[in-house]
Parts: C-alpha cells; sequence; structure tokens
C-alpha cells in the first residue's frame, strides 16, 4: 500500500521499557564473533552468526549464479526487465471472470455487479494452486488478494466518488466493497509461453467484504463476537485490506487482513483494541457506513459503525470490527465458505508464512503486525503434521476441516531479539508470567482462562511479555531446508536515536497495567536506525527451547549515504523491503527475491519500486560488527536489481511456477501503466502513450530461451 494513502499510525503505546531493559544482558555481539563464548555457548548458537565460512549455514548451501546483469533503476511507464525476458500484463483490475461481467474498456462504467464478477482491484499477495500433471507449471489457479482501491480510477467515467448530503450510494459502496478481497482465478499458459486466464472457469470466484466468513479458534462463538448479524459468534461478513498471503502444506490459501481498521468508525466509547488498531472516531476511510442498506439487509452498510448503542452487545455492531483483524484460511479448489483462525492473532496481519514442514512435528506460521513500533508472530501447531493431509492425487478430504486441525489449536508467541543476538519466542498465553510476574491473563485484565480475550487483544500481550518494538514488519519467508526465517522491516519514522527514552500515547484505559504501546522506541540491535527510512531485512535460525539466532541480512540505502551499512551501489541500491521470497532451486540451494514500496526518499530519486534478487549461499560472511549486515561492502554485488516497476507503484506478490520458468509479481496503484485497450497479453514493458485509466495487474515473466527465470 502506498505510503500516502495507507495509514500506520503509531498504534502502539505500550509503557513496556525499551528493548535493551527489558531483556537480559549478555556479551555484546562483538565479544561472540571473536570468539568470547565457550565452546557450549557456540553450540547452541548452532554455527549461525560466525563469522566467513566456518558458519554452519553457509556449508549447507550450495551457491547459486544469477545470470542476468543488474538492471538500471528507472522512472518510466512500463516495466523493465533484463535482456532476454519477456514481461506480460495478466489479469489487470476489471477482467472478467465469467460471462455475467463485460469486457474490460477504458470507460467501463464499474458497477457491483461487474465488479463481483471481475477480477478485484490492487492486486497484491498471491499463491498458485496446481491443476496439471506438471505440479501447476502450466495451468494453476490464482488465489490473488485485491488490497484496497483507488477510488479516482473506480470512478473515473462517471466522476467521483460521491457523497450527497453526506451519504454514500448504496451501489458505490457496493461496488467498492466488491473490488476488495480475494480473486480466485484459473490460468494457463499459452503454447507461445504466454499466459492468459480462463474465463467462466468453475473455480473463478471472489471473496469480498461481503462474503459470509466463518470464524474458528479462540476467539469463535466467544462474547466477544456476538453481533445482529451471528448471535452465536461464530460468523462474519466479509474480509477486507487483504495484503500479504500465505499457503498450508494441505493445499490451501491464507490471507491476511492488514488495515482493516480503516472501514469502520466508532464515534462512541472506543474499546481498547480499538484504539491501539486505530478505529476511526469520525469517518471510515470511504464513508461506507453513511449508506443505506435495503430491506433484506438493512444493516448492510451500518454495521461499519460499531459505536455502541444502548443494549446488549447483540443487539448492535460494536463488535463487528473484532471479527475483522485475522489470517483467513480459504480452500481454492472449492466454493466452500473460507474460515477466519483467530489463534493466530488479531492485528494488522501483514502475511502468514509456513515453516519448515516435518512429519510428526507441530507445523510453524510466522506472521507480522505492520505498523510503527509493533511485533513478529509465530504460530506453532497443537497438532504434529500428518503427511496423510498433503494434498495427493484422489485425495478429496476437507481441506478446511484439517486447516481447523491445524490452525484452531496452538500457540501464539511474539518475539523478543536479544542484542547477543540471540532471541526468545514469548508465548501468549493466559498463564504465561510477565517480567513482571504476574500472569499475562491478569496482566491484561482477564479471566484466568480468558484465550479469547488475549487473542482480541494481541499486540498488548505481545507488549506486555516483553516482545521487541519493530520497524513494521512486512513479508516473511523461510528456507525450507536450513528453516532460515527472512523478514522484511520496512521503514519506521518513529524509531528514536538508541539513548532517547520511549514514549507513550496511550491513556491506558482498560489495561490494568497501566497502558501498552509504543508511541516512539528508541533504536535496538534488531532495529539499529533512528528514523529508518530505508528498511532492512533481518534473519533468524530457530533453535530448541522457544530460543533463536537472528542477523540482520540487508540494510537499504541509497548508494551514496552516509549509513550506506551494506555498501550498496546504484547496481543494487533499494528502500523500503516489503514482498519477499526464498525461491527454493534444490537441496540447500535459492533465490531470495525482494520487492519494494518505496516513496520520497534519495532511492526514490534514482528508481521505481523494483524487484530484487539474492543469492543467500553466495555470502557467507557475517559482518563482525554489531552494525553490520550479512551483505557488506565485500559481497554486495551478489545483490542484483532484475526488475523496475512502472511509475507509482508498488511492485509486491510474488511465486513461480514449479519448474521456475515463469515468475509472477503484481504492479500495484501504478499511476499510468497498462496501455490502453484490451491489455489481456499485452507487454508490460511497453511505455504508455498518453495518460490512462491505471490498472494494477499481475505480470507474468519469463526467458525467451525458455530457462529458469533467474539462472
Ligand atoms: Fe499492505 Fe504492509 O503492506
Ligand atoms: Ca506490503
Ligand atoms: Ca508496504
Amino acid at each position: 500500500m502506498s505510503r500516502d494513502v495507507e495509514d500506520h499510525r503509531i498504534h502502539n503505546n505500550s509503557q513496556n521499557l525499551p528493548f535493551g531493559e527489558v531483556v537480559e544482558r549478555h556479551l555484546s555481539r562483538r565479544q561472540i564473533l571473536q570468539g568470547g563464548l565457550g565452546l557450549a555457548a557456540l553450540s547452541m548458537m548452532g554455527g549461525f552468526g560466525l563469522g566467513g565460512s566456518n558458519g554452519a549455514w553457509a556449508q549447507n548451501k550450495t551457491p547459486l549464479a544469477l545470470a542476468f546483469e543488474s538492471i538500471k533503476g528507472s522512472h518510466t511507464d512500463a516495466v523493465v526487465v533484463p535482456p532476454g525476458y519477456r514481461a506480460q500484463v495478466l489479469i489487470p483490475w476489471g477482467t472478467p471472470l465469467n460471462a455475467r461481467a463485460s469486457a474490460w474498456q477504458k470507460d467501463l462504467a464499474m458497477t457491483p455487479e461487474q465488479q463481483a464478477n471481475s477480477v478485484g482491484m490492487h492486486h497484491d499477495g498471491m499463491h498458485a494452486f496446481p491443476l496439471d500433471a506438471e505440479s501447476g507449471s502450466r495451468r494453476f489457479l490464482l488465489a490473488l488478494n485485491n488490497e484496497y482501491i483507488d477510488q479516482d480510477a473506480l470512478w473515473a467515467p462517471q466522476g467521483g466518488p460521491t457523497q450527497p448530503d453526506g451519504v454514500r450510494p448504496a451501489d458505490e459502496v457496493r461496488t467498492e466493497i466488491n473490488a476488495h478481497g480475494v480473486t480466485i482465478v484459473e490460468i494457463r499458459r499459452q503454447d507461445d509461453g504466454g499466459w492468459t486466464h480462463v474465463v467462466d472457469s468453475p473455480y473463478n470466484r471472489r471473496i469480498t467484504t461481503a462474503t459470509p466468513i466463518m470464524l474458528a479458534g479462540p476467539v469463535a462463538g466467544s462474547d466477544y463476537v456476538r453481533t445482529r448479524y451471528s448471535i452465536d459468534g461464530t460468523r462474519t461478513r466479509g474480509t477486507n485490506n487483504n495484503c500479504a498471503n500465505g499457503y498450508t502444506p494441505w493445499g490451501t490459501y491464507l490471507t491476511c487482513e492488514e488495515n482493516w481498521p480503516e472501514v469502520f468508525v466508532n464515534t462512541g466509547e472506543r474499546f481498547s483494541d480499538d484504539a491501539r488498531l486505530g478505529l476511526p472516531t469520525d469517518r471510515g476511510r470511504y464513508g461506507w457506513e453513511t449508506a443505506a442498506g435495503d430491506g433484506e439487509q438493512e444493516d448492510e452498510f451500518s454495521r461499519f459503525d460499531v459505536t455502541p448503542r444502548v443494549g446488549e452487545a447483540s443487539e448492535d455492531y460494536r463488535n463487528e470490527a473484532r471479527t475483522f483483524g485475522y489470517v483467513v484460511e480459504i480452500d481454492p479448489y472449492t466454493q466452500a465458505m473460507a474460515v477466519k483462525r483467530t489463534a493466530l492473532g488479531r492485528f494488522r496481519h501483514e502475511g502468514c508464512w509456513p515453516g519448515p514442514v516435518r512429519a510428526g512435528e507441530p507445523l510453524t506460521f510466522y506472521t507480522g503486525h505492520d505498523s510503527r513500533n509493533e511485533y513478529i508472530y509465530k504460530f506453532v501447531s497443537a497438532a504434529k503434521w500428518d503427511p496423510a493431509d498433503a494434498p495427493r492425487p484422489g485425495n478429496e478430504a476437507d481441506r478446511l476441516a484439517i486447516g481447523g486441525k491445524y490452525l484452531d489449536e496452538g500457540t501464539l508467541y511474539a518475539a523478543r531479539f536479544d542484542e547477543d543476538g540471540r532471541g526468545e519466542w514469548l508465548p501468549l498465553t493466559p498463564d504465561a508470567k510477565t517480567p513482571s510476574g504476574q500472569t499475562l491473563a491478569a496482566a491484561l485484565g482477564l479471566a484466568a482462562d480468558d484465550t479469547a480475550g488475549i487473542i482480541i487483544h494481541t499486540c498488548d500481550a505481545a507488549d506486555l511479555m516483553g516482545a521487541t518494538p519493530m520497524d513494521r514488519p512486512e513479508w516473511s519467508s523461510v528456507d525450507p531446508v536450513s528453516g532460515e526465517v527472512y523478514f522484511t522491516l520496512t521503514n519506521n519514522s518513529k524509531r528514536t536515536a538508541a539513548d532517547t527514552e520511549a514514549s507513550f500515547t496511550n491513556d491506558g484505559t482498560a489495561i490494568d497495567a497501566g497502558g501498552v504501546g509504543y508511541a516512539t522506541a528508541p533504536a535496538n540491535v534488531a532495529n539499529p536506525r533512528a528514523n529508518n527510512e530505508n528498511g532492512h531485512i533481518i534473519r533468524w535460525r530457530e533453535q530448541p527451547d522457544n530460543r533463536f539466532a537472528w542477523e540482520i541480512f540487508v540494510f537499504g540505502s541509497d548508494a551514496g549515504a552516509g549509513d550506506n551499512r551494506s555498501g550498496l551501489t546504484e547496481d543494487n541500491q533499494f528502500a523500503s523491503p516489503d514482498g519477499l521470497w526464498y525461491d527454493t532451486r534444490g537441496e540447500g540451494q535459492g533465490i531470495l527475491w525482494f520487492q519494494t514500496d518505496n516513496s520520497d526518499n534519495a532511492v526514490a530519486e534514482y528508481t521505481n519500486d523494483q524487484l530484487l534478487a539474492v543469492v543467500p549461499g553466495a555470502l557467507g560472511q557475517q559482518n563482525a560488527s554489531g552494525a553490520g549486515s550479512v551483505i557488506d561492502a565485500a559481497n554486495q554485488s551478489h545483490l542484483k536489481r532484475f526488475a523496475v516497476g512502472p511509475n507509482g507503484c508498488e511492485v509486491t506478490g510474488i511465486f513461480a511456477t514449479p519448474d521456475r520458468t515463469a515468475l509472477f509479481i503484481n504492479i500495484q496503484h501504478p499511476g499510468n501503466w497498462p496501455a490502453d485497450g484490451d491489455a489481456l497479453g499485452q507487454d508490460a514493458t511497453r511505455a504508455t502513450n498518453g495518460q490512462v485509466r491505471p490498472r494494477a495487474a499481475t505480470v507474468a515473466i519469463w526467458k525467451e530461451d525458455g530457462g529458469q527465470v533467474g539462472l
């Protein structure tokens, strides 16, 4: 989401002590790297973080070589890729999914019906689910998030949005609601190497902010989510602001609700969680709550106004926003109702990525809260993985029932990063002990067994347990062989110098512990730069007993900056890393791809948002400075710029076909792209001539020689 429209206001205003004061003091990182620990301690480190080629992580990788030259930065109304590659526009916003929608044209007037049967707006996270015998390299289902809307583009032909006498017209709101959510669409490869979608595929469907969805996990059926719509608290309507994504080993899609608070409004007394997460107090982002519903569903729009009225919670919509903020599971192969998996926490979820899958062991999923000074989380399933649950030919298992087995019971943890290069996962369970010695339930003012209450107040719980406030956690990805977890930390304008005090804005109401959330937080070793405008990527490896060993992988910067800690040059300078994917290319080998969502800084002056690639195994050098990163001036040339997006866009969402002969990315909120006309099959690298009605789109990239992308 572009910085000018996103709302990452400070919603964390905890009175936690800053990082360095709430964790135990350890030997400095430099001491460890210089051999200041005994053999036992080194063994605990698992080799991770040790300098030079002796590190275990360096030994188990065979370096690949990226077989393309880094492209220059650019500012054009086109996608730029290296020589020898093709890039094609695929399923831009408004592409018909079935015969009920009219063909796209530049002056097409969007309606609720048209939008409900077309690809949604502002493509973001996505994943492919195979339909063919080649495991999906020629035919697959694409599950695609449609994060938010560009009202100017949506209403360009009619003019709008409108709000006569302060009331949004119902059909305008229905159209906007139908432009949000998720698109499922069948995709096929053509004989010329290009790609197309299948109109009227029985798999094609939309899930929007109006679609009925089940609640499951600890919050389902609790008093926190009873509404007039669902008196027993087991259902809600819609998912929205679906940013990044994930997927499961049993073949389902995970879509994650990020900036959902903005569509609600509460003009009365807010719950503490409403305040922490930033529900507006005067008007929802689009004023949906002002529209009048029809006779069949008179609460169709008024549900977005969660102001408590007189009477019981089940008589109004005060709890409606508490049915949002979750990871949502979708079976892309069926029309089954999607399920919100509340056990994975409630906050502004960016995405949800699976860890290594091993028979007989619990499953892990990593998820982050994208707001300044919020947290990184991990969910560990109670159930142990049974390979019989993996998708296989002829297996007609109920995938969402399998989802319930692994995602409705387990433990949610928040991450604390320690100064010695290690860290700890802090359980968010009612009986967990906070650093002050209280149980977490007591610290939150909850009943001793109120797991649902902890989920509703997930970020407060993480505060109270002493988690480390981070520089806006965005995407994650896991090397399935080494288990290394990569996480983008996109930027943080509310990170202050290390010698400053944290500041807090919360009034502490309803939190017995006296307030939660950081307004500003001083720099710490995991987020070491004050006013971090360029961001960084961190990585870690799990260790026994809920511990992990971490290091900073690379710092964003412009090449000429004084704080260019990773030694970047014009060939690979970047800022605000966001999308990320560890692309396995065989045992112990892989390419780490990452994407940017940047604006208004020196890197933006040099280039539009971009896609970069690096082979982590080719590096093997831990910078021996506490302020250093794995990538430094000596090895930064392994990091290359692969693609640059058109003016105004963010580059986000990524996967490749299993045979790696095609890579897919999304271009979100372009300013003037793609070119007019039927964009299906169009060359994404062709510059626009004149101003067009911009459309977010997926871009398929492949090598003209048919080889693997990147190699
Ligand atoms: Fe929707 Fe945090 O990006
Ligand atoms: Ca993002
Ligand atoms: Ca972003």
